[in-house]
């Protein structure tokens, strides 16, 4: 039988690009080589596509372009969906592939936006489609659909850029009526910590809505909570299922951009809870997974109190997948290794394309 040609797309313009070549370095590592011939498209920060590029050396070399590297493009053809150069030069073989496996992180590759380019083309790839990735982007609409579903969220306030800009009293006197003290005040699409500040007093609230405001025409303040943050990973399709939990213990104050890539956060697995508490944080992950229409992986993230009380923070559709990541280690905690994970991520890639591209 001929191998199944796998082709691992990752970089891209987030601020989440350094991570995701992590990311796919750990995956392509772990992916059974037996059984899939491996492919790769890197994307560089301004967003070109380059083919064959190895995500090791371009975290190493800063994501350097050579005169050898070939640019290529997607075909939106879904007779014949491949890989073409964009200008003159040739592809080592033919550009063909088939499934496509998004190690993207953040906007423009978890939010739904480069799904809808597979769709297109109609192409088989692993993850959420465009709307389980959009939901899980959008802390504002992400919001909205798990109060929807009865799931314990924490109190929110959510507002535009233009309002920060010209009427900042208004969202003040907001906050200081229906929120008290730390509040959090995020950009409503990005991940990685990257804009969000915690706020202790009022005279700090403009600076940080402003940081937030840099970042995303929509901003979300939310009460602070004293908690855990307690993680859970989901798996599957129409029948998702969620692993036991794992702590992060952030060795900052929170869990900032520096606390999850730079500095020495620790992972606890499983986390020490509960049965009871365990048992509502898995059934709380599975509805987080089906209330934004997520497929394939989901890492749901929550925040546990003292006295065990559980609000949901969010959900990522394309979680850090690095071997020491919480994805895979959690699945691993669970019984699941890290290439029989990305064996079932495949099928489950194959398995949606198939049921949503039935014709008769
Ligand atoms: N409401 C909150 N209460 C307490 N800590 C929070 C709250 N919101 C965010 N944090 C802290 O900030 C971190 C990043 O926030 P999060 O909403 O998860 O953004 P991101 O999508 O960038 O991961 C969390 O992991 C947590 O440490
Ligand atoms: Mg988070």
């Amino acid at each position: 039988m001929p191998k199944m040609k796998v082709l691992v797309i990752f970089g891209g313009e987030s601020g989440e690009h350094e991570v995701s070549l992590v990311s796919a370095a750990s995956v392509i590592q772990a992916l059974d080589k037996e059984k899939y011939e491996i492919l790769t498209v890197g994307i560089t920060k301004k967003g070109q596509w380059y083919w064959g590029i190895d995500p090791q050396t371009w975290k190493l070399n800063n994501g350097t372009v050579s005169s050898h590297d070939v640019q290529v493009t997607l075909v939106t053809d879904p007779a014949n969906p491949r890989f073409i150069p964009v200008s003159g030069n040739t592809l080592p073989g033919d550009g063909k592939f088939d499934l496509i496996f998004p190690v993207l992180h953040g906007p423009k590759g978890e939010d739904g936006t480069i799904q809808g380019l597979f769709e297109i083309a109609g192409v088989p790839y692993v993850g959420s489609g465009v709307l389980g990735g959009a939901l899980g982007m959008d802390k504002d609409r992400m919001k909205a659909v798990f109060a929807q579903a009865g799931l314990p969220i924490v109190p929110h306030i959510t507002v535009l850029k233009n309002q920060i800009d010209n009427d900042p009293d208004s969202i003040r006197t907001k906050v200081m009526t229906e929120l008290s003290f730390p509040v959090f005040v995020k950009p409503a699409n990005l991940g990685s910590s990257v804009g969000i500040t915690k706020v202790s007093r009022e005279s700090d609230l403009g600076q940080a809505l402003k940081l937030a405001a840099a970042y995303d025409d929509k901003v979300v303040i939310e009460q602070g909570v004293k908690a855990r943050e307690i993680e859970l990973a989901v798996l599957g399709n129409e029948t998702p299922q969620a692993t036991v939990p794992g702590e992060i213990i952030p060795c900052k104050e929170f869990y900032d951009y520096e606390a999850k890539y730079i500095d020495d956060s620790k992972l606890i697995i499983p986390a020490q809870l509960n049965k009871k508490t365990v048992n509502k944080l898995q059934e709380y992950a599975v509805t987080v997974f089906q209330a934004v229409d997520a497929s394939g992986l989901g890492r749901v993230d929550f925040f546990v109190t003292d006295t065990e009380e559980i609000f949901v923070n969010e959900i990522n559709t394309l979680p850090g997948f690095t071997n020491i990541s919480m994805y895979p280690k959690l699945w691993e905690a669970t019984g699941v290794s890290y290439p029989e994970l990305l064996n079932r991520l495949i099928r489950l890639g194959l398995e949606r394309f198939h049921r949503l591209n039935v014709t008769d």
